[in-house]
């Protein structure tokens, strides 16, 4: 058995962990046949209570130490677009405040938001420490709280595209985007190391059933599905980011301890569980590797997307 007893009546029924993942050793220890559940046809997910859970578990991690080291993503993002001083910019689902600092580096007037307070404050003492002026407001990627058109660019690095109801973000994004304005994202591909970090996690404990995967975003198809006749001009450039740790044991303990995400996926699952998630993370960045001097060094594929509001 690999999941542990879970608090609320809502986990014991249906095995789910705060990471919004249905598990279903869970589901077989409550005395549910998962096959039989599949044969009566997937329900669709409730991408609301998803987001809830999801919430919590960003909010459970301290990505201070996951995204200081993402900051070049961010730098060259602000680059693509072609900032320009004084434009007035908002970061979606900004955690610590990446994409809104680089963009208040360059003058922009920015607005920084994430659905995790915490994280939102990190982004407010990054800024002091450089003196640079940021506004920030809590805020959900699926719920924007600003009127249409209000932003000449819309940025989100790594950050929009883990938002379960990916069309309501879509909508968003493009609705608070002025005419002729900008948005850039960053999105992670799903062929590369983040693809299978996130696959291997899923093998351990799998995402909810009917969930489109986060890496949609990370697709040429996905991103026209998306953003449809809403965008009038979309530039997407394969990048890559450089992962440099100290080693692939240092790797999966940052990330076991710091990233939410991983964190709870681990918190899911008993003793035996978690030493087998370890060992598959553990092989995945000993493949992945390419330092030769026992330190890990790999390259993360993303996609660099700038998108012309139409
Ligand atoms: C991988 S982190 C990226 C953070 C930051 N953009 C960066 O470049 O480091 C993902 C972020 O998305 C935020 N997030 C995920 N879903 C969200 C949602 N529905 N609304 C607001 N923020 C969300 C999380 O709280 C987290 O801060």
């Amino acid at each position: 058995m690999e999941a542990k007893t879970y608090e609320s009546a809502e986990n014991q029924r249906y095995g789910r962990s705060d990471l919004g993942v249905t598990n279903l050793a869970a589901v077989r220890t409550a005395g549910k046949d998962p096959e039989r559940l599949t044969n009566r046809g997937p329900s669709p997910p409730d991408l609301a209570a998803i987001n809830g859970r999801q919430q919590q578990t960003w909010g459970s991690g301290d990505y201070t130490q996951i995204g200081s080291r993402l900051v070049l993503m961010s730098e060259l993002l602000c680059e693509a677009v072609d900032l320009h001083p004084d434009q007035t910019v908002l970061d979606v689902a900004g955690g610590t405040g990446n994409a809104a600092l680089a963009a208040a580096r360059r003058f922009g007037e920015v607005t920084c938001t994430d659905y995790v307070p915490a994280f939102l404050e990190q982004a407010r003492r990054r800024a002091d420490a450089e003196g640079l002026a940021i506004e920030i407001q809590e805020a959900d990627a699926e719920n924007l709280p600003f009127p249409d058109g209000s932003f000449d660019v819309v940025l989100s690095s790594i950050g929009a595209m883990f938002a379960p109801n990916q069309e309501q973000v879509a909508r968003e994004l493009l609705r608070v985007c002025r005419s002729g304005g900008k948005i850039g994202m960053t999105n992670w591909t799903p062929d590369g190391f983040v693809g299978e970090f996130f696959h291997a996690t899923g093998r351990h404990v799998p995402p909810p059933p009917g969930l489109k995967p986060a890496f949609r975003w990370g697709t040429e198809a996905g991103l026209r599905e998306l953003f449809g006749d809403g965008v009038r001009d979309l530039t997407i450039t394969p990048r890559q980011h450089m992962f440099r740790f100290r080693s692939p044991e240092h790797f999966v303990e940052t990330f076991r301890t710091y990233y939410g995400p991983t964190q709870k996926a681990f918190d899911a699952l008993d003793a035996a569980g978690q030493e087998r998630l370890n060992n598959d993370l553990l092989d995945l960045a000993r493949r992945w590797t390419r330092a030769g001097d026992g330190t890990a060094i790999w390259p993360g594929d993303y996609l660099e997307v700038v998108a012309v509001r139409a």
